[in-house]
């Protein structure tokens, strides 16, 4: 049977996932849709160089299917109407005032989503979470979709819906390919007719004894649960960096001993400068607001020492680099090799990069970026706060932007590299040492420098977790 799809929310999470949706199950007619002109008009592109999103091999699967089941729209309104189902893949950051600032999400964009559903959708319709959500999130749906049904306006239409949690486990970078090859699909509900309906659309391309369900409220925890477990994985090879580089150890020689303990698994134990991206710190606080809602005060702050951690780590690799720079860092030229969160995305959501460079900022120093997949517009607006409140001086006197390593190593003092990306790998070093001002140093946060590469110039090496660069 053909089905009408909408998705609200066209991002990191809507686009790619509705892209290979569209992809697996040519009976679907999905309409992605926006608020965002600018993000809908990228969409829309002709030339697929200017997507909204930087995702290997994103391009082709756009080429393939958009125009034919699939389509970019900033108009909701009819393609909510027309729904069978209906995902909701809004952003829902972090409460910045008000009850839970800080540490609960910021629903209003569900909340209008389910309005806008409830207002004008038609028949039945399954409405399906994709974002990250609180617990609980289900039940507010529910009751905004409920109470609107028995309004004035819609008593007299046929409306009805069942509400299922779906929740989306791709990381960037990597996410087609967890799309398409999932370890799990999880749905959560209680209407089992309406559980198996979109249980039968991932049967098009996921094997059924992967695909599992649950009630709403273990669903959504399940998510939380999943994010919560990796960003402590990552807090707790962080903390041991610091435990090598004052014994004498390796990180890369524990973390390699360690993985290999089939219990513990090698993913997730590689060393870095504290875990970025829109999910992990902000799902972890609401497991900790969770906890503190609930009166289980030893349990939220057990969760709450991983972005303890997570920010400490930022916190010392800054505090090493101005170590480094003789305790002084006013006028000195220090590039920031990577901005995105990780390698293979143009997104920055709390990218370490973006912390490190403020402290940077206000110790003095003037910051020259490069990154393959960032805008230097975007690097701006991360770091607009900033720049007001250190100075009102124009920012080009503090904030400079380069095409390529080396135009960015260009009479620098130090090199920070933030991002694992794949051309940072293989650098000639013996030049970059030549541009650079000496004594010259390069803080590798991501194991990306092989020493061998670089011990034949003149540059200082520190190496997080390796007590040889240190
Ligand atoms: C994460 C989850 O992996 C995904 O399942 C969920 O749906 C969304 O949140 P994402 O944030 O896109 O995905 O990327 P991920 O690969 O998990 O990396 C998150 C952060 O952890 C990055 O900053 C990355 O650099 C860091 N990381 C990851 C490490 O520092 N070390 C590691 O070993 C792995
Ligand atoms: P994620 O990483 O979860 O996909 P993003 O911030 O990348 O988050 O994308 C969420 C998108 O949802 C944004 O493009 C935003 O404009 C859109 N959005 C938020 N609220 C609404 C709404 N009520 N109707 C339509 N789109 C919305």
């Amino acid at each position: 049977m053909f089905k009408n799809v909408c998705c609200i929310g066209a991002g990191f999470v809507g686009g790619p996932t509705m892209a290979v949706f569209a992809d697996k199950c040519p009976n679907l007619n999905i309409t992605v849709v926006d608020l965002n002109h600018e993000r809908i008009n990228l969409w829309n592109s002709e030339n697929l160089d200017r997507l909204p999103i930087f995702e290997p091999g994103l391009k082709d699967l756009i080429k393939r299917t958009r125009g034919k089941n699939l389509f970019f729209s900033t108009e909701i309104i009819e393609p909510i109407k027309s729904a069978d189902m209906i995902f909701i893949s809004v952003n829902t950051p972090i409460k910045s005032s008000g009850i839970g600032a800080g540490e609960a999400s910021d629903l209003r964009w569900v909340e209008s989503s389910a309005r806008t559903i409830a207002k004008f959708s038609q028949g039945h319709t399954i409405v399906i979470e994709k974002s990250t959500l609180p617990v609980r999130t289900a039940k507010v749906i529910k009751e905004i979709l409920h109470s609107n049904q028995n309004t004035s306006e819609n008593k007299n239409k046929l409306k009805s819906f069942s509400i299922l949690s779906n929740p989306e486990f791709l990381a960037e970078g990597t996410a087609l390919d967890d799309l398409e090859n999932p370890d799990r699909v999880l749905i959560g509900g209680e209407d089992e007719e309406s559980i198996n309906q979109l249980k039968d659309l991932y049967l098009n391309w996921v094997p059924n004894e992967k695909i599992i369900t649950s009630n709403l409220w273990s669903s959504e925890l399940s998510k939380l649960t999943a994010n919560a477990f990796l960003a402590q994985r990552i807090s707790s090879i962080n903390s041991i960096t610091a435990v090598c580089e004052a014994t004498g150890g390796d990180i890369r020689e524990v973390s390699k001993a360690v993985g290999l303990d089939s219990r513990i698994g090698n993913k997730f134990l590689n060393s870095g400068p504290g875990f970025g991206g829109s999910c992990f710190k902000k799902d972890i606080l609401n497991l900790v607001y969770l906890c503190k809602f609930f009166n289980l005060p030893e349990v939220a702050n057990y969760w709450d020492q991983v972005v303890k951690i997570n920010k400490w780590q930022k916190d010392r690799i800054y505090k090493k680099i101005v170590e480094k720079l003789f305790g002084n860092l006013s006028d000195k030229r220090i590039a920031i090799l990577g901005f995105a969160f990780k390698a293979n995305t143009n997104d920055t959501r709390e990218s370490p990069a973006i912390e490190i460079s403020k402290d940077l900022l206000n110790e003095g120093a003037k910051l020259v970026f490069y990154d393959p997949k960032v805008s230097k517009n975007q690097i701006i607006k991360d770091l607009s706060k900033t720049i007001e409140m250190i100075t009102q001086k124009n920012k080009d006197e503090f904030l400079f932007f380069a095409d390529n390593v080396y135009d960015a190593v260009k009479d620098v003092d130090a090199i920070v590299l933030i991002t694992e990306w794949e051309e940072f790998k293989n650098l000639d070093w013996i030049k970059i040492s030549n541009l650079m001002i000496p004594p010259s140093w390069v803080f590798d946060t991501r194991d990306v420098v092989d020493p061998s590469r670089i011990s034949g110039s003149s540059v200082n090496l520190w190496k997080l977790g390796n007590a040889d660069f240190n």
